[in-house]
């Protein structure tokens, strides 16, 4: 049992802290957030996360997790303290690291023995050194600590499961004794272990993330090429994910990725590279292709519906950046009803479980409707657009809601349906990348 401390109670925080508790040791967690903590304390989850609320809740009654908004009382008796704040995209892409400043500054001038500061948020190659130069910087007298590059590789939906059963973990310092304590920690997820300097741990955690990313807008890419083909992309990448060397995760073609890691960290490495004077022509490729896929989205409703989008009415089935979360940062819904709204369509949309999120951040309620239910989208539709692949939407009653549009068109961002069985239930389907389009182009009534 190890004393445990957690800055930063976000999608990634929360998760760390309560699976550390699982695993029997004693954590306290901190936010700067006092309405975060507050409803941790109450038993209310901040986050939209399957199976979070009821290991917090095993834990918390276990006696081995805490929640407060005091630094003193969550480093007091910690030897581990893992940095867990957001580091979202500043200036020109790059990392916007004044968190991580805040608390290392904060953890120097309170700390009053050794500790052990695990950098878990996503931060530049070199940050580690840096966070050591602040700590030393702003400690009253020397105490020593080391600094430990953890990056995480937790998926927003499956995060607990990410957390208990990882591919690898990975351990980045120039202190080998820190760097084993640490590994010491991770032993009971029975995982292999990559332990290497603070700047190649960092990399590890970019590059992983960028290599993601340029799988999935190599296969959009390939949807296009696909779709002027007549090929399916969907039996594409299922003939190339057998092959072990390229494996069949990722390959899944459509609108492209969001969320707060791959669009962040693709642009922060592409700003390193830039300042370290490369040519990332690759990541740029990525990133280019990856904003194209939303703007697909306008283009195929144009070919459909006719150029101008003025007095139609689209319906955007799934909010959220992905199913399973209600997060909706860099979702491409956001960009896709701010697009269609620019053209002059009236939006609706619907979300399982990202509504509240929605009401903040998707336009004002005057030009997007938010429904209760996704029948209630499709009413009086134009088109409708499937943008987050939940699995309620895969089992519709498509014939209900054949009935209830304006007009049967369905654009299929996330490739969910069988192009042959919706176009026999008389919808004009378009899929990205699902052979040729096909459908008979209905003049722009
Ligand atoms: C964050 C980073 O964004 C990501 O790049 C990294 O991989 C993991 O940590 P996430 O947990 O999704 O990801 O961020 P977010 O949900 O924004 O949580 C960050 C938390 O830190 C917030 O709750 C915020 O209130 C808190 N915070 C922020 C502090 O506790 N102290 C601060 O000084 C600033
Ligand atoms: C990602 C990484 O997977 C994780 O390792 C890292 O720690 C954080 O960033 P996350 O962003 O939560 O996790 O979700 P992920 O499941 O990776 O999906 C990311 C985006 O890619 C989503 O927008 C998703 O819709 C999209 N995606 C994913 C595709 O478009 N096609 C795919 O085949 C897979």
């Amino acid at each position: 049992m190890k004393d445990i401390a957690v800055i930063g109670v976000g999608y990634v925080g929360l998760v760390t802290a309560t699976c550390f508790a699982d695993l029997g040791n004693h954590v306290i967690a901190m936010d700067v957030a006092e309405d975060k903590i507050d409803k941790l304390l109450q038993g209310i989850m901040p986050i939209y996360e399957p199976g979070l609320a009821e290991v917090v809740k095993r834990n918390v009654d276990a006696g081995r997790l805490h929640f407060t908004t005091s630094y003193t009382d969550t480093i007091k008796n910690a030897r581990f303290v893992f940095i867990c704040v957001g580091t979202p995209s500043g200036v020109d892409g790059e990392a916007d690291l004044q968190y991580v400043r805040q608390a290392a500054e904060t953890i120097a001038r309170i700390m009053d023995h050794p500790l052990i500061i695990i950098n878990k948020s996503t931060v530049p190659v070199g940050t580690g050194d840096w966070v050591a130069d602040i700590i030393r910087k702003h400690q009253p007298r020397p105490i020593d600590f080391s600094v430990v590059s953890c990056p995480e590789f937790l998926r927003e939906g499956s995060a607990l499961q990410d957390f208990m059963n990882p591919d690898r973990t990975v351990l980045g310092s120039l202190d080998h004794e820190a760097a084993d304590e640490v590994a010491q920690l991770h032993l009971p997820l029975r995982a292999p272990i990559v332990v290497t300097d603070l700047r190649t741990a960092e990399m590890i955690k970019y590059a992983s993330n960028a290599f993601l990313a340029t799988k999935i807008s190599f296969i959009n890419e390939i949807a296009n090429i696909c779709e002027a083909l007549g090929a399916d992309v969907k039996e594409v990448a299922a003939g190339m994910g057998l092959d072990k060397r390229i494996g069949k995760m990722f390959l899944d073609s459509g609108i492209g990725y969001g969320g707060s890691c791959f669009p962040k960290d693709v642009l922060a490495l592409h700003h390193m590279a830039i300042e370290q004077e490369q040519q990332p022509q690759l990541l740029e490729a990525v990133m280019s292709i990856n904003l194209s896929r939303r703007h697909q989205v306008i283009a195929k409703l144009r070919d459909l519906l006719g150029d101008d989008l003025r007095g139609k009415t689209i319906g955007l089935l799934g909010l959220a950046f992905k199913p399973n979360t209600d997060d909706m940062r860099d979702a491409p819904a956001i960009t896709i009803a701010g697009l269609l709204v620019e053209a002059g369509a009236t939006v609706k949309g619907y979300d399982p479980v990202a509504m509240d999120v929605a009401r903040q951040v998707m336009p004002p309620a005057t030009l997007c409707t938010l429904c209760k239910t996704p029948y209630e989208v499709c009413e009086g539709c134009d088109a409708v657009v499937i943008v987050t692949e939940w699995n309620e939407f895969k089992q519709l009653d498509m014939l209900r809601i054949k009935a209830s549009m304006r007009q049967p068109i369905i654009v299929d961002g996330r490739n969910i349906y069988d192009p042959v069985m919706m176009r026999e239930m008389g919808f004009v389907y378009r899929g990205f990348g699902r052979g040729y389009s096909g459908d008979i182009h209905l003049d722009g009534v």
